[in-house]
This record gives structure tokens, sequence and C-alpha cells, in this order.
């Protein structure tokens, strides 16, 4: 059955290919937050005294937490025991997968989780990445994404297989909470996401969705205990729910024909469900702007051809929303 759908919509993927063209898809600014231009004059901040995140008795020092040759493991317990390649890396050209997946696959807003998705398709992505076939719908740099995309060139295939494998079997858990609200706090970017900046009042949220930090310190700490608030616009969940289940506006086939009754993901098709919305939106934008163009993304591009953004943030927003704790 799944066959016969993929005929159906590979037909239509060809047409629809014709109308991305004539319509190019600028992926919105706000959707990739920036970091500020660093001080001129750089602060006294002491780079060796133990830091500390709450409920582990571990501790690193500043040095140690921006050494991407390292990833930081604040829960051992939380993970089985990591290969090299994701716990150091291969210096000079391989960072530690685990320094921005986290050492148990959550990841963080500004990347992906890779817990729990089929080893096949994690092998394929970074393959697609390496090709070109996969890049970052970010509108100028994006160091995060530009950095992923080096990782790809130089990480290799034993190195990647690996990591697959060891990332496949890790225990995926949500860490974020979805909430609409058409006013939101006026903020600051703290190591690529959101921050709230106090006393600062809030502004409108418009047609965004935007992802804090609710606690700065502990995510520049890179603490993977941290849940993140993603804001969304006031009904965006219900909308979302229709894209996702069927009976929606667009003609887009609903996601859970794919991606599983709870978007849970399949054997062969990533999870959807839980995952940082952020991520899964700059996804949805790549595959409408022709960025992330892999062959296996041609089902993929064909339901994003009738979305505009408004209906991409009430998807991401509901598939974020389900799992969360
Ligand atoms: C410098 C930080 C960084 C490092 C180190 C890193 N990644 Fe990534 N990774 C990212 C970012 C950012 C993305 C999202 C890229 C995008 O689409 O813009 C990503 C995306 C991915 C994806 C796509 C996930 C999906 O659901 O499609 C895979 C797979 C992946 N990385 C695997 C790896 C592996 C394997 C390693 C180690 C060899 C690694 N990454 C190291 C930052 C990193
Ligand atoms: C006809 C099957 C199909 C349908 C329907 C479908 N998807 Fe997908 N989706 C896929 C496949 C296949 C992939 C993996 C693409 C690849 O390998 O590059 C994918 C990947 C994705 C990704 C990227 C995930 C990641 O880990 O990077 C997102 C986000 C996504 N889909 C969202 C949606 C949403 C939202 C809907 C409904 C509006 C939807 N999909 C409907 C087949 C489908």
């Amino acid at each position: 059955m799944f066959r016969a759908l993929i005929i159906v919509l590979a037909c239509c993927a060809a047409c629809c290919a014709a109308v991305a063209q004539a319509d190019p898809f600028a992926a919105p600014s706000w959707l990739y937050p920036l970091l500020p231009p660093a001080p001129a004059n750089p602060s006294p901040f002491d780079k060796r005294k133990p830091l500390h995140v709450p409920q582990s008795r571990l501790s690193y020092t500043e040095a140690q937490l921006s050494d991407m040759y390292s990833a930081p493991d604040w829960f051992p317990q939380s993970h089985a025991p990591m290969p090299p390649v994701v716990t150091r890396g291969r210096a000079p050209d391989v960072y530690a997968c685990g320094f921005c997946h986290t050492p148990s696959g959550q990841g963080r807003p500004e990347n992906a989780s890779l817990a729990g998705l089929p080893a096949a398709y994690i092998i394929r992505q970074v393959a697609d990445m390496k090709s070109g076939a996969r890049r970052s719908a970010a509108p100028g740099a994006y160091r995060p994404s530009d950095r992923m995309m080096q990782e790809a060139l130089h990480a290799s295939d034993a190195e990647v297989a690996t990591a697959a494998a060891y990332f496949s079997q890790q225990h995926f858990s949500s860490h974020v909470r979805v909430l609409e609200r058409s006013r939101v706090p006026r903020s600051r970017v703290v190591g690529w996401v959101y921050a709230a900046v106090a006393g600062a009042g809030d502004e409108l949220l418009g047609e965004r969705l935007v992802e804090f930090a609710p606690d700065a310190e502990r995510h520049e700490h890179r603490d993977d205990n941290l849940m993140y608030t993603a804001y969304v616009p006031p009904d965006s969940l219900a909308r979302g729910r229709l894209l996702a289940r069927g009976g929606g506006v667009t003609a887009a086939p609903p996601c859970i024909t794919c991606h599983g009754d709870q978007l849970q993901g399949t054997a062969v098709i990533p999870r959807l469900a839980g995952r940082s919305p952020t991520y899964l939106l700059r996804q949805l934008v790549a595959f409408k702007s022709g960025a992330r163009a892999g062959a296996n993304g041609a089902l993929m591009r064909m339901v994003v051809a009738n979305l505009q953004i408004g209906d991409m943030i009430d998807a991401a927003a509901y598939a974020a929303s389900l799992e969360s704790p």
C-alpha cells in the first residue's frame, strides 16, 4: 500500500517541482536567531571556575564546555556508553557528534535530535549533506548548520555508521513545551536560541514560531535536561492537528499517512512527535525552498508545495506538542 502511495505521489512530485521553481521561497530570518557580535573587550570571566547544572554532581569549566572535541556529559546514566566519534570526534576535522547533538542524542533547538531515528535514515542524511543535496535553508551564514555540513564532508563512512548505530538505539524524550500566545517576552539571543530579557516587557508574536531557553545559563552550560519553551500563534495546534491527521484546507496528504499515527516515525521514516519545532520548521522550509533536495525528500517536497509558512508553523507546533511532558 505504501509503495502504491509512493508511485502516485512521485508523479505529483514532478509537477510540484515546477511550482517550487516558479515560486522561490525565502526562509524567514527569525527562524535562525544569530548571536550578537562578540564584545570588543572580552569579559574577565574565569574560564577555569567549576560550573554546575541542577541534578548533576559533575562539574565542567567554561573552557571544557567550549571544547568541541569533548561532549559534556552531565548525565552519564541517561545513555549507553558513547563510541569515540560521539564523545570525542577526531581532531582536527571531526567534532564530537555528542557535543552538538548531546550525548543521549536529544539535540538542542539549534541542531537536531537524533535519538531513536532509524540508523539508515541517519546515514542517508549525512550522505545527502556530503553530496550537497541537503543544505540549510538559512538566509545567510548559520554556524551550527554550516559546521554540520563540514562534519559530513570529513567524517568517514565508518564513523557515521558507528554514530548512527549508537544514536538510533538511544531513547528519545521530548525537551519542549509548546505554548500558544499572541504576545511573547522581548528577547535576546543566547547560544542560537531566544531568551527573555528580564523587565523588558513583551511584544507581538505575529506569524512566527520562536523557541526560548527559559534558563539562559543552563542552555549555555549545555544542560541536556533543560526543557525549552516554544511560542506559537493562537489556534496553531488545532490547525496543525488537521494538517497532520486530515481534514485540513490543503490537498497535502496528512502527515500521519507516512510518519505514523502518533507521528512517532517508522522503521524508515523519521519521528516528528516531540522534537524541537524550530528544527521541524527549518526542515519544512528547506524542503520548500529546495535546500533539502535529497532523493528521499521527493515526497516531502510534494507535501510542502501547497503549504505556506503559517501552515508549516501549525504543523511543526502540533507535531512538537505530541509527547511533550
Ligand atoms: C557543530 C555541531 C554539530 C556537530 C559536531 C554534529 N552535528 Fe549533526 N547537525 C547539526 C545541525 C546544526 C544540524 C541541522 C542541520 C540543518 O538541517 O540545518 C544537524 C543535523 C544532523 C542530522 C540530520 C537529522 C535529521 O533528523 O535529519 C544528522 C543525521 C546528523 N546531524 C548527524 C551527525 C553525526 C553523525 C555527527 C558526528 C559525526 C554530527 N551530526 C555532528 C550540528 C552538528
Ligand atoms: C507521503 C509520505 C509523507 C507524508 C504524507 C509526509 N511526510 Fe514528512 N517525510 C517523509 C519522508 C520519506 C521523509 C524523509 C525525507 C528524507 O529522507 O530526506 C520525511 C521527512 C520529514 C521531515 C524532516 C524530519 C527530519 O528528521 O529532518 C519533516 C519535518 C516532515 N517530514 C514533516 C512532515 C509534515 C509536517 C507532514 C504533513 C504536513 C509530512 N511530513 C507528511 C514522508 C512523508
